[in-house]
């Protein structure tokens, strides 16, 4: 994966992904020391971030690298109508590999253009977040060793969300079956369903997980994203359309585990944090290790 730029999860083969996950998993158990010792990593985040902005933060400086950027367009000269083009060839001559989050899809495809260094696609738009995916990947081989012929609903905002985007990619690398459970005005994009009939995925829909939620063994729920709405009458139409609780907690089965990139609004309970079978927060700080793997494998430091 030397120099290789980490846009979609379209370019990512299987047998990549799978090398990824070995190295994260050597990562974590501290493998690899100071390894980013000498490398500078910028973060260009022109949309806002809590996790992917501070994980790939503390991944670059708990390998003893440096990381520089700007968390808001604001706080950079796109305010003063830089070109993203001219931003990302300056800062090309700054560091050693730009990880970039940008609200319009294929920026990050188009600051790869531009520049020879590695781009890891933070997250464009409503299309890819390969990162987030990566970790979420990490996180369900941690529960199950082997995603073969598992059961695994998707739930929420399917249309616009780029985790969703991303991971049904990955997801379809392995013998699975997919669970799509939205309101209909957020149902998967027709471009997914298609991919996956190509690939002879299998797949069934649902509008409430209470009517599959005993058959999972992961339930990935995302939040309804009102940032992406163009109408807020659309948005307030489908606003807490679905809330896992203590009570929605029963229509799962005793090994399901929910899984959400976060942050999170209203669609799981504060109460359903102490159930065993939440493992959203281990799933955020897997962020650090599998983020170190990617940068330490792109570089060509992690062989
Ligand atoms: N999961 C995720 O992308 O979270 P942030 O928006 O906080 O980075």
């Amino acid at each position: 994966m030397k120099n290789k730029s980490i846009i979609s999860l379209k370019d990512i083969s299987k047998d990549e992904l799978m090398y990824l996950m070995k190295r994260a998993k050597e990562v974590k158990e501290g493998k690899y020391g100071n390894f980013l010792e000498g490398k500078i990593i910028s973060s260009l985040f022109f949309e806002p971030s809590t996790r992917t902005r501070l994980s790939f933060h503390s991944a670059v400086k708990r390998a003893g690298g440096d990381i520089i950027g700007f968390a808001s367009a604001g706080s950079s000269s796109t305010k003063k109508g830089e070109s993203l083009g001219d931003t990302i060839k300056t800062v090309s001559g700054y560091c050693d590999l730009i990880v970039m989050r940008h609200h319009v899809e294929g920026a990050a495809r188009r600051a790869s253009d531009v520049t020879d260094l590695p781009i890891i696609n933070a997250g464009d738009g409503a299309n890819q977040h390969p990162t987030q995916t990566f970790l979420d990947i990490f996180t369900m081989l941690e529960k199950k060793e082997n995603l073969d012929g598992l059961n695994i609903g998707l739930m929420g905002d399917l249309k616009y969300s780029r985790t969703i985007h991303s991971l049904l990619v990955a997801l379809s690398f392995f013998g699975v079956r997919l669970y799509f459970i939205s309101p209909e005005a957020l149902a998967i994009p027709e471009r997914y369903t298609d991919y996956l009939d190509d690939i002879n995925v299998e797949y069934e829909v649902y509008k409430d997980f209470k009517e599959c939620g005993k058959d999972l063994d992961f339930l990935y729920c995302t939040r309804i994203q009102k940032e992406r709405f163009y109408d807020p009458v659309e948005y307030e139409s489908v606003a807490g359309s679905y809330i896992i609780d203590k009570e929605g907690l029963s229509y799962l089965d005793e090994e399901t585990y929910i899984m959400h990139p976060l942050p999170r609004v209203d669609e799981i309970a504060v109460e359903v944090d102490e159930d065993q079978r939440a493992i959203y927060f281990e799933q955020a700080h897997n962020g650090v290790p599998v983020r170190q793997a990617l940068i330490g494998l792109l570089l060509g430091i992690i062989k």
